[in-house]
């Protein structure tokens, strides 16, 4: 599989055939790499309604066709604006093409009244990949144990999220193959040092972290 990252919890995963849009904040982004108009995916996937994940997420819905996979709330709301949704809810799962999205709990406002915000289990191409969204560390992420995650992306910004150290114990708790860091250096109140969080997660566990400059991709 090819992860791009975007920048900020943006990533385009292509896989299979297909290409997963997580989290479209373009636009607005001082550090995106692309243009809205030059993403053609398959799938989006949004954790909520705050503005640097919702972002570009109905234009390019509307541009591509893609449906747009998210909790119940928010993904009402969507639809009337003219996009197709598929609006599951935490713990549960939809099934798709390539596998499934598991809509995992994340604890954070959803920018929705009501909503709840989540992170994500893509089953694809027989791994699994979980973006946190935006979220604090929570001790239900030892649940993800069970799941054999083969990629973790976990935001490291803090003062929003989980910052460093505890994305670090985050990274204990799930026991992925591979971790990618997110959500950091966008705005001034979340820079972070990314290589020193990769030095740690290596240091002090088994997985191997991956620091991705916007606009950079790699092969796993
Ligand atoms: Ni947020
Ligand atoms: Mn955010």
């Amino acid at each position: 599989m090819k992860i791009n990252f975007i920048g900020h919890a943006c990533f385009l995963i292509e896989d299979s055939g297909y290409s997963l849009l997580i989290d479209p904040f373009i636009k607005g982004n001082p550090t995106a790499s692309v243009k809205p108009e030059d993403l053609k995916p398959t799938h989006i996937l949004v954790s909520h309604a705050h503005g640097d994940h919702l972002g570009d997420a109905v234009e390019i819905a509307k541009n591509t066709k893609a449906k747009i996979y998210t909790t119940n709330e928010l993904g009402g709301q969507l639809s009337e604006e003219g996009v197709e949704t598929v609006a599951g809810h935490i713990g549960g799962k939809a099934k798709t093409e390539f596998g499934s999205i598991k809509y995992f709990q994340a604890f954070h406002g959803s920018g929705v009244a009501g909503g709840f915000a989540c992170g994500f289990i893509i089953d694809i191409g027989g791994k699994k990949i979980y973006h946190a969204g935006d979220t604090g560390l929570t001790k239900d992420m030892e649940l993800l144990k069970r799941e054999d995650i083969y990629l973790a992306m976990l935001p490291i910004g803090d003062f929003y999220t989980m910052g460093p150290e505890d994305a670090l114990e985050a990274v204990k708790m799930i026991k992925p193959k591979h971790v990618i860091p997110m959500h950091y250096n966008t705005f001034p109140p979340i820079k972070q040092a990314p290589e020193a969080f990769a030095k740690s997660v290596m240091g002090d566990t088994p997985a191997k972290a991956i620091v991705l400059k916007p606009g950079e991709s790699i092969e796993l």
